[in-house]
C-alpha cells in the first residue's frame, strides 16, 4: 500500500491525542520504530495490523475506523491530485472520474501503486453506484473517503450497500446518492 496512506493513517490516529500515540500504536501493531515514507510502498499486511491496533485501542468497530478513516483520508487525496480534478465538478462527478480520471494516473505515476479498480454508474443525476472489488476488502474506506469527498463540497451522501464481500457477496456494490447538493 502507498506510503501516503501510512502518513495519513499516522495524522488522523495522532489528532486530538497526546504525544506518543503513533508510536503506542505501532508497538501494538509489532511495528516499533518504523517509518513510512510517502513516496514509498508497503506491505498491505502492515496496514491491516495497523488498523486491527486502532480497533483493539479504540473499542470501535473495524468497519467503522475504516469509514472514518476514509472520510479524514480524503482531503488529503483531493489535494495530492488537485490538478486531475475539474473545477466544475462535485461530489458525484468526482466519484464518477475516478477510475479513468485519478485512479489511472495514480497507477502510470507510481509503477508499485495499486489502487483498486472502481466501477462507477452514473444511473441518474442525483446517484453514483460503485462496484469495488479488491482483495484487500476495503469497502468501509471507499465508503469514507466519498463521504469526505461530500465533506469537501458541503454535500450531504448517503451510502446504500447494495452488496457486500463483508456479508458474503462476490463483491461490493455501493449506491451514493446525494441528498443535498451544494449551492
Ligand atoms: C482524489 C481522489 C482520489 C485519489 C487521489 C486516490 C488515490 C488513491 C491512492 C494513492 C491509493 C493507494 C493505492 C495503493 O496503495 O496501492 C488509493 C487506494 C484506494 N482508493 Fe483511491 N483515490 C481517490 C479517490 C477514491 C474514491 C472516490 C474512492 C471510492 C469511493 C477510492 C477508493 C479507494 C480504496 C478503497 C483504496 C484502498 C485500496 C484497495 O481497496 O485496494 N479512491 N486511492
Amino acid at each position: 500500500m502507498h506510503g501516503s496512506v501510512f502518513t495519513q493513517l499516522e495524522r488522523y490516529v495522532v489528532a486530538g491525542h497526546p504525544a506518543g500515540t503513533w508510536e503506542a500504536l505501532l508497538s501494538r501493531a509489532g511495528l516499533r520504530e518504523r517509518t513510512y515514507d510517502p513516496l514509498d510502498n508497503y506491505p498491505d499486511e502492515e496496514m491491516t495490523r495497523l488498523v486491527d491496533a486502532v480497533v483493539e485501542a479504540s473499542g470501535a468497530s473495524r468497519q467503522g475506523i475504516l469509514e472514518d478513516f476514509g472520510a479524514a483520508l480524503a482531503p488529503a487525496l483531493l489535494r495530492m491530485y488537485w490538478s486531475l480534478v475539474d473545477e466544475s465538478w462535485r461530489t458525484l462527478d468526482v466519484l464518477e472520474h475516478t477510475e479513468a480520471n485519478i485512479h489511472r494516473v495514480v497507477r502510470l505515476k507510481h509503477a508499485r501503486a495499486a489502487p483498486p479498480a472502481l466501477e462507477m454508474a452514473r444511473t441518474r443525476p442525483g446517484e453514483v453506484i460503485l462496484t469495488y472489488r479488491s482483495p484487500r476488502r476495503l469497502c468501509a474506506l471507499a465508503r469514507g473517503i466519498a463521504r469526505g469527498i461530500a465533506g469537501h463540497y458541503g454535500e450531504r451522501l448517503e451510502a446504500e450497500d447494495l452488496a457486500c464481500v463483508h456479508r458474503g457477496d462476490a463483491e461490493c456494490v455501493i449506491a451514493f446518492r446525494v441528498t443535498e447538493e451544494a449551492p
